[in-house]
C-alpha cells in the first residue's frame, strides 16, 4: 500500500519517540516464564525464510501423538507473544520417548548442558517497521493459528507460510471493523505502529 507522505513522516517521527519509551519498558520482552522461550530471544534466521533448525523438530508427529497447539506455544491465547517450550519441558517427554534417536540424543545433550535450543525465528518484522502485535487478542477472537501460519500439523519444522504484509493485516482488519472498540481502530495507524 502507498501511504501518503506527510503521514509517513509523522508516524516514523512518533516511532522514534516511541521506540525510546519501549526500548525502556518493551512489552514484547517482559520476561518469559522459565519453562519457555520467548520470542525476541530466538535466533534470526540466517537468510530470513530458511527452516533450518538446530533440531530437526517435527510437528507433524507431536500433532499425531494428540498434542494441541497450545500445549506448546502456551501463551497464544493469554500474552503478545506464542512462546516456545524450553528444553526442560521438551525433557518431560523424552527423557523416555524416542531416547535412541540421533535428533532426541541432541535434545538431551542441550538440556544437560544447562543450555536452551538455539530455534531460529521464522516469523519476525523488521524492529524499523516498529509493530506492534498480540496472540491473545486474535486468539481471543478466534483467528485461528492456520490463518497466519499455514497448515503447522503437517509441517516438520516451521516454515514461512504466510506473507505478514502490512496489506495483509489490513485486508482482515477492514472486515472484521465490527469487531474493534471503536471500528476505527481496526485501522488506526497506532493499532499496529503505537
Ligand atoms: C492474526 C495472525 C496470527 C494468529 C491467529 C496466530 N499468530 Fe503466531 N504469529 C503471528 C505474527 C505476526 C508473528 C510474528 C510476531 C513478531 O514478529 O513479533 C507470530 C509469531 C508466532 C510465534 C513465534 C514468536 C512468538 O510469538 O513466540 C509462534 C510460536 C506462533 N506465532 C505460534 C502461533 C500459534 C500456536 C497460534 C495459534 C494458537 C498462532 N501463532 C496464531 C501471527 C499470528
Ligand atoms: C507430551 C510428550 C512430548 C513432548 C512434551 C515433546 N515430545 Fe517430541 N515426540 C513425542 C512423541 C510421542 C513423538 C513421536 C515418537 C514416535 O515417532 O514414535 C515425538 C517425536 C519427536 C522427534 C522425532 C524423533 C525421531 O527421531 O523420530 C523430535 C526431534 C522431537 N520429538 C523433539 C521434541 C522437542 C524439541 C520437544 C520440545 C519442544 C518435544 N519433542 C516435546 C512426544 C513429546
Ligand atoms: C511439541 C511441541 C509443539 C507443538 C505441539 C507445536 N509446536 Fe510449533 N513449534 C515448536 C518448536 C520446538 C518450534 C521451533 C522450531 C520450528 O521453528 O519449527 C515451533 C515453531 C513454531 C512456529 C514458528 C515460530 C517462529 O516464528 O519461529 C509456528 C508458527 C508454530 N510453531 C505454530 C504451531 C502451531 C499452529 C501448532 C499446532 C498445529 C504447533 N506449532 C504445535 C513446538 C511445538
Ligand atoms: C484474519 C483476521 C486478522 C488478521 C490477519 C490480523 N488481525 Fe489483528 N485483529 C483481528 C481481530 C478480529 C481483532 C480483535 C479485535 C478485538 O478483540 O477487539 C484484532 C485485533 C488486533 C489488535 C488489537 C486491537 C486493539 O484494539 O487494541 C492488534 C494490535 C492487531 N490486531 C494487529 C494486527 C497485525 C499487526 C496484523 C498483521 C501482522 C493483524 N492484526 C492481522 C483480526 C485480524
Ligand atoms: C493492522 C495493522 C497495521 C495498521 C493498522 C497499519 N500498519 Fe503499517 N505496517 C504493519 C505491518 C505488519 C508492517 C510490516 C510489514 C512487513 O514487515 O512487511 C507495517 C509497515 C509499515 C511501514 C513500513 C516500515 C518499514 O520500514 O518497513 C510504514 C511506513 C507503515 N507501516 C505505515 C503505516 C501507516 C501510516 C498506517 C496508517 C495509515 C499504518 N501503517 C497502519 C501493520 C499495520
Amino acid at each position: 500500500m502507498t501511504v501518503p507522505k506527510g503521514l509517513k513522516i509523522l508516524l516514523l517521527g512518533s516511532a522514534l519517540v516511541v521506540s525510546l519509551a519501549y526500548f525502556k519498558a518493551p512489552r514484547w520482552d517482559r520476561p518469559a516464564p522459565a519453562s519457555s522461550i520467548s520470542a525476541p530471544a530466538l535466533q534470526a534466521p540466517a537468510n530470513g525464510t530458511t527452516s533450518d533448525q538446530p533440531i530437526a523438530f517435527t510437528h507433524k508427529a507431536h500433532i499425531e501423538a494428540e498434542m494441541e497447539c497450545l500445549a506448546c506455544h502456551e501463551f497464544a491465547d493469554k500474552a503478545v507473544q506464542a512462546t516456545i517450550p524450553g528444553v526442560e519441558s521438551c525433557m518431560t517427554c523424552h527423557s523416555a520417548i524416542k531416547t535412541e534417536s540421533p535428533e532426541i540424543i541432541k535434545l538431551a545433550q542441550y538440556a544437560e548442558r544447562g543450555e536452551e535450543v538455539p530455534w531460529r525465528r521464522v516469523y519476525k518484522f523488521k524492529a524499523d517497521a516498529h509493530v506492534y502485535f498480540t496472540h491473545k487478542r486474535h486468539i481471543k477472537a478466534e483467528v485461528s493459528c492456520t490463518t497466519c501460519h499455514g497448515e503447522m500439523e503437517k509441517a516438520a519444522t516451521a516454515q514461512l507460510n504466510v506473507n505478514h504484509s502490512m496489506g495483509w493485516c489490513l485486508d482482515c482488519h477492514r472486515t472484521s471493523e465490527t469487531k474493534f472498540k471503536p471500528p476505527s481502530r481496526a485501522l488506526d495507524c497506532m493499532t499496529c505502529h503505537n
